[in-house]
């Protein structure tokens, strides 16, 4: 079998030294049409590709009317060149009310109009094509705005040709309620309160997981689906590379929806996810749209276990390439309540990772992103003693696990949490909404809401984007930014950090680059050497005789540690603090320490 292997690595070797020399020759970068299998794995550009997410809100304003642009994007695309990403995924652009910063979209082939214009959209396309990178952008299909024309239809009258298009249902009678109905069952919305809408016009309910305004489509409905795949076909025959996949497994409702159980009511998202008939249209998606172009597409699998995980990739069953998995990014929370959680607990879930998917299914590595906290502030130490040290141990991670990464905008900057204050402070419908159902009815208080919401809150990640030490970040040259700049951008940015070459910024350009050199790195063998650790999270990637080993500190204190079994360093391919140590039986690593091996 390594042998066998051995070999693979070296068909593929010298693929892959051809990608690095396309970005040299200014070829543009080809999707692994060789077909190589690589340790098992078939290759492909997605695979090895690492993902940068941008949220236009928040990335750069380039009129000055405080709220981030498609063109601020296409200003910045030199420096996410730079850093060595392949492909950006574009957080949703298109028309919206902005209940919920675009995942509510009015009409999903028009770009919003504080981002920009469609002649915007084109351009920013164009100058990714024209560096060599990709771009994937939302799909948010679960549900509409309830100002798309499809639902002002729907709502007008029972018998509007749109009526099915979402899904409505008659109350239960209740004569001591207002309306005279309760909502059609007990479902519950993500973002509080029933998951059912009472509408006066037609006397009905409609549901929505999310925000009053973002009722879901009915998906069981063949128009919705031919609608849906014919708008994806639009962005794809303009150039873009594929999709991310707004909670995509909600798509298909239990049939007769009946009310969940007290232990259904525990886990919404499980309830509610891979539904009857998900894989039918996930299939029938693929059969229709992304069979016919060379694509990538990531699924937000909210409520998917690792267990059904290949259900929906393996590549087999032609559903998705990928899916995000919520196991690690929420080990430090309990529903919204922030919670402590162990290394050994944290490292488990990779291992699951790599045991429940096999050769046919790839992951992905993430842990941040517009809905959660600040990367250095949730799993690192944003302290200023640690925070450098930390961000650069979580960029090693990151981008030595097993999966294409994603980066989300700022992580590479080391940006933190916001010192947020009152509920003034935030912008988020989630958070507004719980703090009526929570604090405004006395359940919870106000000084445990907002302590809790310091730590979890997604305004966290939405702040601005920190480019230089002027007024706002230098995010707009507007008095004001729509959500305010953390106040330490001034030391906090990236114009200091691309001057300086021992900065985090330039540190996930060597860690970045050092991925797309290792196909060990990228295709190779997974395993954890430490599991019941504490503080050190050790693993080994290994591709046939190519070996490495990630030795990474998870904590403030320094470690001594020594590696038995053996193993004997060749060279230090790269780490975060100077270090010559080799002896691997005898290692002194300091606080949040970060080197990666090659092993003899
Ligand atoms: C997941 C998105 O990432 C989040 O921002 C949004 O609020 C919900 N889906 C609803 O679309
Ligand atoms: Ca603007």
């Amino acid at each position: 079998m390594n042998l066998y292997r051995a070999a693979l690595a070296l068909i593929v070797a010298p693929s892959l030294l051809l990608a690095v020399s396309y970005a040299q020759t200014a070829t543009p970068p080809q999707p692994s049409a060789h077909n190589a299998i690589v340790n098992g794995y078939q290759s492909q550009w997605w695979k090895e590709a690492v993902v940068y997410q941008v949220y236009p809100r928040s990335f750069k304003d380039s009129n000055g009317d405080g709220i981030g642009d498609l063109p601020g994007i296409t200003s910045k695309l030199d420096y996410l060149q730079k850093l060595g990403v392949k492909v950006i995924w574009l957080s949703p652009h298109f028309d919206s009310p902005n209940a919920d910063n675009g995942y509510d979209i009015r009409d999903y082939r028009k770009v919003m109009t504080e981002f920009g214009t469609m002649a915007d959209f084109d351009a920013l396309l164009a100058g990714i094509k024209q560096r060599h990178m990709r771009l994937i952008i939302d799909l948010v299909v679960n549900h509409s705005s309830d100002e798309h024309k499809w639902f002002v239809e729907s709502r007008s009258s029972k018998d509007s040709p749109y009526r099915d298009y979402y899904i409505w249902r008659p109350g239960k009678p209740n004569t001591a309620s207002p309306t005279g109905f309760d909502p059609p069952n007990n479902y519950p919305s993500f973002f509080s309160g029933s998951a059912w809408q009472y509408d006066p016009g037609t006397k009905e309910y409609y549901l929505h997981y999310f925000a009053v305004k973002q009722p879901d489509l009915n998906w069981d409905n063949p128009k919705v689906r031919a609608e849906v795949f014919d708008l994806m076909k639009f962005w794809l025959d303009k150039g873009v590379d594929g999709f991310r996949m707004d909670v995509i497994p909600l798509i298909s409702k239990r049939a007769g929806l009946p009310d969940l159980t007290p232990e259904e009511l525990k886990n919404v998202s499980k309830a509610y996810a891979n539904g009857p008939h998900m894989h039918e249209y996930l299939q029938e998606m693929n059969r229709n749209v992304m069979a016919k172009y060379d694509v990538m597409t990531v699924g937000e699998a909210l409520g998917i276990s690792l267990q059904q995980t290949p259900s929906i990739v393996d590549d087999r069953r032609h559903e998705l390439n990928m899916i995000f998995n919520f196991d690690a990014i929420r080990i430090n929370r309990e529903g919204r309540q922030w919670k402590s959680w162990t290394l050994p607990e944290f490292k488990a879930i990779y291992a699951e990772h790599a045991s429940k998917l096999d050769v046919q299914s790839w992951d992905t590595v993430f842990l941040s992103n517009h809905d959660n906290p600040r990367l250095v502030s949730s799993f690192g130490d944003d302290s200023p003693a640690f925070r450098v040290a930390s961000a650069k141990l979580l960029a090693t991670m990151l981008l030595s696990l097993r999966g294409t990464p994603f980066i989300y905008q700022g992580d590479e900057l080391g940006m933190t949490n916001y010192p947020f204050k009152a509920i003034g402070d935030f912008d988020d419908i989630e958070a507004k909404n719980a703090y009526k159902a929570d604090v405004l009815t006395g359940k919870v208080s106000e000084q445990a809401y907002l302590a809790n919401l310091r730590h979890m809150s997604r305004d966290n990640a939405r702040t601005p984007m920190q480019w230089d030490g002027s007024a706002n970040g230098g995010f707009t040259t507007g008095p004001k930014a729509w959500l305010a700049v953390n106040p330490n951008y001034k030391e906090i940015n990236a114009k200091e950090e691309l001057a300086d070459p021992d900065s985090i910024y330039n540190y996930y350009r060597r860690m970045i680059a050092l991925r797309d050199h290792t196909p060990a790195l990228i295709y190779g063998d997974y395993k954890d050497i430490e599991p019941q650790n504490t503080r050190i999270f050790a693993y080994l990637r290994i591709l046939g005789q190519e070996k490495y080993l990630v030795i990474l500190n998870l904590s403030s204190d320094p470690v001594s540690y020594s590696l038995l079994g053996g193993l004997k360093a060749r060279t230090i391919v790269i780490s975060n603090l100077p270090t010559a140590e080799k002896d691997l039986s005898n290692l002194k690593l300091r606080a949040w320490e970060a080197r990666v091996y090659k092993l003899e």
